[in-house]
């Protein structure tokens, strides 16, 4: 039955971590794969996890099914991580959350929830995006197109051209964008950028679809929460995908969740069965370890705090390394300009050279970045951010 099928190529992310454990070199560079490193080059167990972890552990007496819709403590949690203490639009019964296997879980039952309440539904990604959202979307048959997001000869949004895409797409159409850290480019939308896309998403009446993957690396956790719940107040419905891997250092217990935000309570209450129905189909339920951390973490508020800390702590990190690494090019590349890197918000920037100049960083620098120049910031130290720029700059003035 299956000896017709071929090999598929290694995924363009995840592929270089395998390529990267595999090469000998003890000067190899991984920047690859997002996951935050500490100086050490360690992805580092939160102590506010760790904590919230040995209660929950201790504290747990039988490992029976909870129910399709999630943990309901961190259901809770994530609404108001996300949504903050009050918003208006939970205390009128328009929300409802529903936990899910990770952000990729959450973008796929949006994706299902999507064509089965509209199957000719076109869904805008931005151009470049995360390679996976193609995929999880696609996988649910439904039809993408691209709107122009990043200049790569400006190393900057492409605000106007986005908004005359927007304004092209049918009404009922649904637009994928990220309220912080853009993936890969690390280009965000300002304020009153926000407040233009809001408007436009009313007028055509668009649908976002909010990708929410690194709260609190950006510019801390109510910044970059603050486009979700300015569109959330302005927007009759939206719908937005959290991940907990990052922000709460989950990445191995796949924790994560979708928001729907709908007109009335009866509308929210419908597609909550519908999500809840997806997800019946799909996996069954998500599991329950991580989820049990995080809302353990909000229900004590001295592990809530400790945690808000330790997300301040590795974003300043993430700004300072973005500061040395902006420096540390410029100086290798006189006559380049980097200060977008120095800008840029999250874990990854685009660092603007092409595939022959990525290849060749990998086979003769032993540097891992993804095929379109992705670097992760967050994978980063002091120790090796001059060695990249200089593997950087011999790669480029080689040509190509
Ligand atoms: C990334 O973009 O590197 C992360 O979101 C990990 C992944 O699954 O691709």
């Amino acid at each position: 039955m299956f000896e017709h099928l071929s090999a598929f190529p290694p995924d363009p992310i995840l592929g270089i971590s395998v390529a990267y454990a595999a090469d000998p070199s003890p000067a190899k560079i991984d920047v690859g794969v997002g996951v935050y490193r500490d100086e050490s080059g360690r992805t580092p167990l939160m102590e506010s996890v760790r904590r919230a972890e040995a209660r929950v552990v201790e504290s747990q007496t039988t490992k029976s099914y909870l129910s399709t819709a999630g943990n309901a403590g961190f259901n809770a949690a994530i609404t108001e991580l996300v949504l903050g203490a009050d918003h208006p639009a939970v205390s009128a019964g328009r929300v409802v959350t529903l936990q899910a296997p990770g952000g990729c879980g959450a973008l796929r039952l949006a994706a299902d929830l999507i064509r089965s309440a509209s199957p000719d539904a076109v869904l805008a990604l931005s151009r470049p995006t995360w390679p996976n959202h193609a995929a999880l979307i696609g996988g649910a048959q439904i039809r993408t197109v691209e709107y122009p997001y990043y200049d790569r000869a400006t190393n900057a949004l492409e605000f106007g051209a986005m908004m005359d895409s927007l304004t092209a797409l049918p009404a009922g159409s649904v637009v994928l964008l990220q309220p912080a850290c853009h993936n890969p480019t690390g280009a965000d939308l300002s304020a009153p950028e926000w407040a233009q896309v809001g408007e436009l998403l009313e007028r055509r009446g668009l649908v976002p679809l909010l990708d929410l993957a690194y709260q609190g690396l950006g510019d801390g956790l109510e910044a970059d929460a603050a486009a979700v719940r300015a569109l959330c107040a302005r927007l009759p419905e939206l719908l937005v995908t959290v991940s907990c891997s990052k922000n709460f250092g989950l990445y191995r217990e796949r924790t994560g969740a979708i928001i729907y935000v709908g007109r009335a309570p009866a509308d929210v209450h419908a597609v909550h069965t519908h999500l809840m129905m997806h997800a019946r189909r799909l996996y069954s339920m998500s599991p329950d370890h991580g989820a049990a951390i995080v809302g353990e973490v909000w229900r004590d508020p001295e592990l809530r705090a400790m945690w808000r800390d330790e997300v301040d702590a590795m974003r300043e990190r993430l700004q300072s390394l973005r500061r040395e690494l902006s420096d540390a090019l410029a100086a290798a590349m006189p006559g380049r300009d980097y200060r977008f890197i120095a800008t840029q918000r999250g874990m990854f920037s685009l660092l603007g050279v092409s595939r022959v100049v990525v290849d060749r960083m990998r086979v003769e620098h032993h540097v891992y970045c993804a095929p379109d120049s992705r670097i992760n910031i967050a994978g980063l130290n002091r120790g090796v951010v001059g060695r990249l720029a200089e593997a950087v700059a011999a790669a480029v003035a080689q040509g190509g």
